[in-house]
């Protein structure tokens, strides 16, 4: 049977509707989508940004016996605390400046289905703690109004920054995150899963080459370097836009990196984006190159200290040498603050020169 064609749950670690992926990392995830989708259990999907979260957060109702209520979708990132409040929990006519009629939120509009939270950490902190309590007993308020209301809503949350983080930051409350965290579903990003490429990439022209109605661009093996030494920094959304533009392209032809503005496997390889821009010896190369020596030779942790430390001190030592030591001329041609600058010099101790000091 073709990996694409669609597949009895009889299988549980079958591929989910509309989802590729044949390696290990996907066939845990539909594994474990399969497994948890049928039960109540909150599940929050993590990963950079294109890896599929809405996709799983989708499969996950699909595939859950809610299928049949409704899927709503809200990206908790894109409004304001007030808007996302009366967007989630409805308001009442009259409740603000606005309000000319009452409106019905999104947690009572999902309800017998799913409700699809995406950048939850976006959340604020007064929001966070009626989503916490709609979590725990199934009831809020519309904002303007006292009358409770129970809901049963499937919640499904999604995040591509690390929750752990900001929780430790204070921006997160770390009972929501336990209470959202009951399963988690982590999406490696594609250049951890890189036998993953080609399928999806097939995937995509045909989808693409069907949605236009025209031939998909024919395959050549020349292509597949290419695709597997590209980094992804975009995931599979990214891959998905170049083949998309391959279909428009490369029309009637065969799959040409080159048209579809792929970097060829030469250019690519292990420099980043800018350094196409760089030349030999110019300033971005030279940085360049100091920080990968640092990368290389200092320990983790003191990476960011040691390394910025470094550079600063040397440079501020060269500019106070040219000065001839005069820090009110070196804070000037450095651009820093006189006093930030005299700080510096004394903490780097021995390299100050007190008692010699011109101002
Ligand atoms: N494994 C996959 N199989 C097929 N299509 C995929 C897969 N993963 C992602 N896609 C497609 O890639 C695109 C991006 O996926 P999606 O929108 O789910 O990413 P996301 O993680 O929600 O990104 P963001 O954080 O930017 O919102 C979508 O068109 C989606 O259908
Ligand atoms: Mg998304």
């Amino acid at each position: 049977m073709s990996k694409f064609q669609p597949v009895t749950s009889a299988d549980p670690n079958a591929p989910l509707p509309g989802v590729v992926g044949t390696g290990s990392a996907m066939t845990e995830i539909f594994r474990l989508v399969r497994r948890v989708a049928p039960t109540q259990a909150t599940v929050l999907v993590v990963g950079e940004t294109g890896t599929g979260k809405e996709l799983i957060a989708r499969s996950v109702h699909v595939l859950s016996n809610r299928a049949d209520g409704p899927y709503v979708r809200v990206n908790c990132g894109a409004l304001n605390e007030s808007l996302l409040e009366s967007e989630l929990f409805g308001h009442i006519k009259g409740a603000f400046t606005g309000a000319i009629e009452n409106k019905t939120g999104r947690f009572e509009a999902a309800h017998g289905g799913t409700i699809f939270l995406d950048e939850i950490s976006s959340m604020s902190p007064k929001l966070q703690v009626k989503l916490l309590r709609v979590l725990q007993e199934n009831e809020f308020e519309r904002v303007g109004e006292s009358k409770t209301i129970r809901v049963d809503t499937r919640v499904v949350a999604a995040t591509n920054q690390l929750l752990e983080d900001e929780v430790e930051a204070g921006n997160f409350r770390d009972d929501l995150y336990y209470r959202l965290n009951v399963v988690p579903v982590y999406l490696p990003p594609l250049r951890e899963r890189k036998g993953d490429i080609i399928d999806l990439a097939r995937h995509f022209l045909k989808r693409h080459a069907d949605i236009n109605k025209v031939e998909a661009p024919e395959w050549t093996a020349a292509i597949e370097p290419v695709l597997m030494a590209h980094d992804w920094p975009g995931n599979v959304r990214e891959l998905e836009n170049y083949m998309a533009r391959a279909v428009v392209l490369c029309r009637g032809g065969t799959l040409d990196a080159h048209a579809i503005g792929l970097p060829g496997r030469s250019e690519r390889r292990y420099k980043p984006a800018a350094s196409s821009k760089g030349r030999p010896g110019d300033l971005p190369t030279l940085v360049r190159q100091i920080v990968r020596m640092g990368i290389q030779s200092l320990p983790d942790g003191a990476l960011h200290d040691r390394l910025v430390g470094d550079v600063e001190r040397e440079l501020i030592e060269q500019v106070m040498s040219d000065c001839e030591q005069v820090q009110v001329k070196a804070a000037q041609k450095l651009g820093i603050n006189r006093n930030t600058l005299h700080k510096k010099l004394s903490d780097y101790g021995d390299h100050a020169t007190p008692a010699a000091e011109k101002v």
